[in-house]
């Protein structure tokens, strides 16, 4: 692939970097067959005047990757540290001189028919990718949610704290019916009729000056975001996050709503099913969390400046 830049792109897999094109797998791969590879979702932010880029929460991605991998009985061959210059590296060779998504993955390399995860010699590999990433999702005028009929997964039929690409059938599922059926996207309920979060987000709610969310027990996934949302929330505003189990009229009577999580950042939710939520504007906690979160991911804070890692990107 070439950039507009003319500059060819590169991928990291099979323990190299290779031109995108030839980062390609054999169609007998396990991961590919069964859907057993892990990976994780990384946003960079360029900032222009420094000539930098600027990694946001790079460890806790990959240590959310180690767990992944534990919960699949995936064994990484590169270390933590590997995995982080490796993502320095990809955006110095991609010269990735605008907001990055990077996509490491762990996956069953091993070319055999059996969905047995643990044989012995068995092969795991790493590779990663980048692409220019703005906007994944409307995030300046309010989006409108239909709550899905499809139900989120359950932890005892698919780790949901993990990051498993079989386990995305069940976004894309949600994600693709709401869409057809006129929404920006969905909000998926948990088999015993729980909000979990949306289609690759988590969820929180504004209800009389409280910001609440699914606790970690309600089949989410364990936002990077999420808990990023719940420290400005403390140290900034001054307000603690419950973490609780919500009912689906909840998010009808709340008065702010929104969606959070790495590519959708902070996604204000004026609708759901047809009912506006609150004045059917972005709410003043949303639109002040959001404002903090730019702040903090674009390097403006200093005081956070420990979640970003900084890569100088020269042309
Ligand atoms: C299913 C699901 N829930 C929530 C999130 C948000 O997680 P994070 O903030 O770590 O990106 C994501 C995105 O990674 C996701 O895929």
């Amino acid at each position: 692939m070439i950039e507009e830049s003319g500059l060819a792109q590169v991928a990291y897999v099979r323990g190299e970097f290779l031109p995108l094109e030839k980062a390609t797998l054999d169609i007998r791969t396990h991961a590919f067959l069964y859907g057993t590879s892990v990976f994780e979702g990384i946003r960079a932010y360029w900032v222009a005047d420094q000539g930098q880029i600027l990694v946001f929460r790079a460890k806790e991605h990959y240590a959310r990757l180690e767990r992944s991998c534990k919960i699949l009985h995936l064994q990484c061959p590169l270390s933590f540290e590997r995995m982080l210059e490796l993502t320095a590296e990809i955006l110095q060779k991609n010269q990735c001189q605008s907001d990055t998504y990077l996509r490491p993955i762990v996956y069953k390399a091993d070319l055999r028919i059996d969905p047995f995860l643990n044989t012995p010699n068995t092969q795991d590999d790493f590779c990663l990718f980048t692409v220019p990433l703005q906007q994944y999702i409307d995030t300046r005028t309010g989006l409108h949610l239909g709550i899905s009929s499809w139900r989120r997964l359950d932890d005892n039929m698919m780790p949901v704290r993990a990051k498993v690409s079989g386990a995305y059938v069940n976004s894309a599922l949600a994600k693709t019916d709401a869409k057809l059926s006129g929404f920006d996207d969905a909000i998926l309920l948990s088999e015993d009729g729980h909000v979990a979060e949306g289609s690759a987000m988590n969820l929180f709610l504004v209800r009389d000056g409280r910001l609440i969310t699914p606790s970690v027990t309600s089949n989410i996934l364990e936002g990077i975001t999420r808990d990023t949302v719940i420290q400005l929330a403390k140290q900034e505003l001054g307000i603690a996050v419950e973490g609780r189990s919500i009912d689906r009229t909840e998010l009808y009577v709340a008065d702010e709503l929104f969606l959070c999580g790495t590519a959708t950042e902070i996604a204000p939710v004026t609708k759901v099913d047809h009912r506006l939520i609150g004045n059917g504007k972005t709410g003043a906690l949303t639109q002040q969390l959001q404002d903090l979160y730019q702040q903090v991911v674009r390097g403006q804070l200093p005081k956070y400046e420990a979640w970003l890692m900084v890569v100088p990107v020269t042309g």
